[in-house]
């Protein structure tokens, strides 16, 4: 008997909708040649919700997800709905998504492919090498915490207010994330925090430090995020694996992203560990967001949400081994010099997103 794994998709907004299909063409090719049942549902999510149903997380959306043994997610957000109050923008969606399936731990690699170095705009000599796990804090932090908002003085003055908060709970779970990761990989974990300043990041400190004693075998450093930003663009291969609360996890891994070599390289998973009989809830989605500059054109690069789709088997469908045939396939595609135009260097040919989707379909089936 086969068995059938549902997911839910989730294309959202600009390139989001270009980049999906060809990860779930790469989850459909996976699941012929592995004898693997796979049932897609599609939702709306973000922007074309709003416009949709008249809110970023329909309920319809909600509980497809709730059903579901993964979410392969797009993008959400563009210039059509950044005038909205902040609680009914495109990205309100995602934010509620992650909450809402508690969502706690994020994890971004940024491993610079060794055919796309030059497509970095550092050195050679500073990003060869670079293979970074960034786990991101997820559900917590400035973005969730309370008292936060806007309050208009009898002046006329304006106060604006969010809170950075962090229970011991929430920072051990993540931070466990961090350890148990940093076991699997070269035994390296920076906690990344602002302890010089921040109450919240000293009591993060107390905790990643205790929970340190039961890891004998990883080595801890506590790293400071002003200090860490710099260290990233001038001794990226220093790192190994990151841990960090949610705003400094946003900001460090999307610089993290051009150790890469392009944004559209890379992929993300959201999971909650503690999922019911060991299962892990998760949402898999590219880093790079909705890129409004080139969406509607058929030219975005759908690696990061392929390599998506190859995290999606490894962490929630405990399908290692197909993860790393997708990863191997897009490794031999860009090893045979095809481009699209994120990583394309001065003068190469670039392809499309379609085409791109194509080379790695026919790679992913000579790996079975
Ligand atoms: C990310 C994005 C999101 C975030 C936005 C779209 C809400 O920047 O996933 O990094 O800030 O978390
Ligand atoms: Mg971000």
């Amino acid at each position: 008997m086969t068995t059938t794994y549902r997911i839910a998709v989730l294309p959202g907004d600009g390139i989001g909708a270009e980049v999906t299909p060809e990860a779930v063409r790469v989850l459909q090719t996976v699941g012929k040649a592995a004898g693997l049942g796979f049932e897609f549902e599609s939702a709306l999510i973000g922007g074309a919700a709003i416009d949709a149903t008249g809110g970023p997380l329909p309920p319809a959306t909600l509980a497809l997800c709730k059903r579901a043994d993964a979410i392969l997610f797009g993008a959400v957000g563009g210039p059509k709905w950044d005038h909205l109050p902040q609680e009914q923008r495109a990205e309100r969606g995602l934010l509620a998504l992650r909450k809402d399936l508690d969502l706690y731990a994020n994890l971004r690699p940024a491993r610079c492919f060794p055919m796309l170095v030059d497509a970095s705009p550092l050195k050679r000599s500073v990003v060869e090498g670079t293979d970074i796990m960034v786990i991101r804090e997820l559900t917590g932090g400035l973005y969730f915490g309370e008292p936060r908002g806007v309050s208009r003085e009898a002046d006329g003055s304006a106060r604006g207010v969010n809170t950075m908060v962090y229970t011991s709970r929430e920072i051990e779970r993540v931070a466990r994330v961090g350890f148990d990761v940093a076991r699997k990989r070269r035994r390296k974990l920076a906690s990344v925090d602002k302890a010089n300043v921040l109450v919240v990041s000293t009591l993060w400190r107390e905790i990643v430090t205790q929970l340190g004693k039961e890891y004998p075998d990883v080595a801890l450093e506590h790293v400071l995020v002003d200090n860490c930003a710099m260290a990233l663009v001038h001794k990226p291969t220093q790192f190994d694996t990151i841990v960090t609360e949610n705003t400094f996890g946003d900001i460090l891994s999307d610089e993290a992203a051009i150790l890469a070599g392009s944004m559209g390289m890379l992929p993300s998973a959201s999971l909650n560990h503690a999922g019911a009989g060991g299962k892990t809830v998760g949402i898999y989605e590219p880093v790079h967001g909705t890129a409004p500059d080139i969406a509607g054109k058929g030219i975005a690069n759908p690696i990061a949400a392929i390599l998506s789709a190859a995290m999606l088997l490894r962490y929630s469908l405990d399908r290692p081994t197909d993860a790393d045939r997708i990863e191997r396939a897009v490794f031999q595609v860009l090893e045979q010099g095809h481009r699209t135009g994120d990583i394309a260097a001065r003068g190469e040919k670039a392809i499309g997103t379609k085409a791109m989707g194509d080379l790695i379909v026919q790679a992913v089936e000579i790996q079975y």
